[in-house]
């Protein structure tokens, strides 16, 4: 049976570490975990099953396996060291047989973004950016329809613009909406950005450092790698939709707490053809997976056992090309989530008639 590997790491330190060893999650603070993960082998989580292709019929399998290292791990030590300890994490894929890797969350962040990897090792080796960018503007496109917006006349925003996934989000959608905030921390490779947009964009292209212009933005995708939330309540506008891409989360858990008048979904979680069982909690609901995984599951389920995503500038012809191939095997968007908890249309109502009003006390202070 044709199979794959994906390599998973705590992203919440105390909560993922718990999934796995309750009793080390109970004993343990969140910096000893941090300091403990650096010297932690790498880890067999779970097999998975079930997953059957809608188009074929074919079976497959895989594993979990985990990278011990938390994302400030990843961010603080040396890049070589990084690099070995996810090496390590790949040869243990490799020792079960794994025909392809995929890379999951910061293991695909950290340095060339699975390039080094993959040289290393004899498993090709993907890190799912690809899929992921496909499954981010999709579900930023629906979330607008559900909520009124207009796409054509929207002003949207990506956080992270410059990044590997964030460069082709602003790419599509720059030929969707009206006006497009591109921002990011360095404005010189913004500019680059736009320069190269420019040419086939529909839309107005403006360049910003800073989370204040957020406020403009009805619609707002957002995946950069910061290991704290770069989004706060007072940042957004009423009515706007927040696409939150980035693990650890980009958008405060203050948003959910105290503005019920945005609506704020969870990017990248797709529902998986076939009766899978992970044997593993990540903490999605049953036959749901993160965009990355799917797209090195679809790979396993098409028979192309080659390095495919690598590196930090992704191609629209790979993301065209995956999105066709998940499509085709039966992967689709799932329902909204926000802050791991369903949205359900009784909310959406709530985030409309609670803007609504927010937008006439703003005219009424005018
Ligand atoms: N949901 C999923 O299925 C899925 C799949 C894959 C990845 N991810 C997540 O997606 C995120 C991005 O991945 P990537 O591969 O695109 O990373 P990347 O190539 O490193 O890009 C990160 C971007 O974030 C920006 N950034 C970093 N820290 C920032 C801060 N404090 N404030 C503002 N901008 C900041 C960077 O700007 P500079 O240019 O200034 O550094 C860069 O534009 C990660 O959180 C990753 O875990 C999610």
């Amino acid at each position: 049976m044709d199979n794959f590997a994906f390599i998973i790491h705590p992203i919440d330190p105390k909560r993922d570490v718990s999934r796995k060893f309750p009793f080390l999650g109970r004993l343990l603070n969140e910096k000893q975990i941090d300091l403990f993960s650096t010297f932690f082998p790498p880890v067999y989580i779970s097999e998975i099953e079930g997953i059957t292709s809608q188009a074929t019929g074919k079976e497959i399998k895989g594993w979990f396996i985990a990278c011990p290292y938390t994302p400030r791990r990843m961010m603080e030590l040396p890049e070589r060291t990084v690099y070995h300890k996810i090496i390590q994490t790949g040869r243990l894929a490799e020792k079960l047989g794994a025909q392809i890797l995929g890379l999951g969350a910061f293991t695909s962040v950290v340095g060339d973004a699975g390039v080094t990897i993959a040289n290393a090792l004899d498993v090709p080796v993907t890190t799912g950016d690809s899929y992921t960018v496909t499954v981010a503007v999709e579900a930023i496109r629906e979330a607008a329809l559900t909520m009124d917006i207009p796409l054509g006349g929207a002003t949207a925003a990506v956080v992270g613009a410059t990044g590997a996934i964030g460069q082709v989000c602003a790419e599509l959608l720059s030929q969707d909406v009206e006006r497009l905030y591109l921002i990011g921390r360095r404005r010189e490779t913004l500019e680059e950005l736009r320069t190269r947009l420019k040419i086939r964009a529909r839309a107005e292209l403006i360049v910003s450092t800073s989370m204040d212009v957020l406020a403009e933005a009805q619609l707002i995708l957002t995946v950069t790698s910061a290991l704290h939330e770069v989004i706060r309540p007072e940042h957004l506008q009423p009515g706007s939709v927040v696409c939150d891409v980035a693990r650890p989360r980009d958008v405060s858990a203050m948003v959910s707490a105290a503005r019920d008048d945005i609506l704020v979904i969870d990017g990248g979680m797709v529902d998986v053809p076939g009766p899978v069982n992970f044997h593993f909690n990540f903490g999605f609901p049953p036959r749901k997976a993160y965009a990355c995984m799917a797209e090195t599951i679809a790979l396993a389920l098409e028979g192309r056992f080659e390095d495919y995503t690598l590196g930090k500038h992704l191609t629209r012809e790979r993301v065209e090309e995956i999105s066709a191939m998940a499509k085709k095997h039966g992967f689709r968007l799932s329902g909204f989530r926000s802050f791991e908890r369903e949205v359900t249309q009784q909310h959406i109502e709530t985030v409309r008639r609670n803007a609504k009003n927010a937008r006439k006390l703003q005219t009424a202070h005018i």
